[in-house]
């Protein structure tokens, strides 16, 4: 099985960024990969990992905790190893180090489009709950990250 660990700047940032372009696309500023993962890394809580393959990354996560409930983020895994296990592998990684801190729950959010992807969640014991999602931007923090250009 590929080993999970956790992330390291020096190493994994551009593999990671990549991934995460093949995975994800995007098209958002405040989900710019280089901006996720500095944003991530100033937290230092120790929630972000890398599933590896053949020394490379092929596969992420990411966890938050606030003290009241934990979250997962930026689940994906390199086409070429999908439907082998590593995306559940990174998940019960993932709430793993959440259980340690003591969470009661992790939720988690699927975006618009992406609703196929439950079945995968529902196959590592997640379940859909009756909520409206709302979020709000805040812009002049966005805008303060975004390079100069
Ligand atoms: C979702 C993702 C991380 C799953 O990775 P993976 O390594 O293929 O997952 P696993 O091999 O552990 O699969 C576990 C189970 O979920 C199922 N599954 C995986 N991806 C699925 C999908 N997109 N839709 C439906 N079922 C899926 C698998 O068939 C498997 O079930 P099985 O063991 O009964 O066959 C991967 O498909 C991916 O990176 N997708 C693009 C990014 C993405 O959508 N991330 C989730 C954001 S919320």
């Amino acid at each position: 099985m590929c080993p999970i660990i956790e992330y390291s700047d020096a190493i994994h940032r551009a593999q990671v960024m990549a991934l995460w372009q093949v995975a994800f696309g995007y098209e958002d500023a405040h989900n710019a990969p280089d901006l996720v993962i500095d944003k991530k890394l100033a937290m230092d809580d120790g929630l972000f990992f890398v599933a590896m393959a053949e020394g490379a990354v092929a596969g992420t996560i990411m966890a938050g905790y606030d003290g009241h409930r934990g979250w997962l983020y930026s689940v994906a895994v390199h086409p070429a190893q999908r439907k082998q296990g590593l995306g559940g592998a990174l998940v019960r990684h993932a709430e793993n180090a959440l259980i340690r801190r003591g969470c009661l729950k992790i939720n988690l959010q699927i975006r618009g489009g992406n609703e196929r992807v439950a079945a995968f969640y529902e196959s590592l014991g997640f379940v859909i709950e009756p909520r409206v999602s709302m979020g709000k931007r805040i812009g002049q923090n966005i805008q303060a990250a975004l390079p100069p250009w």
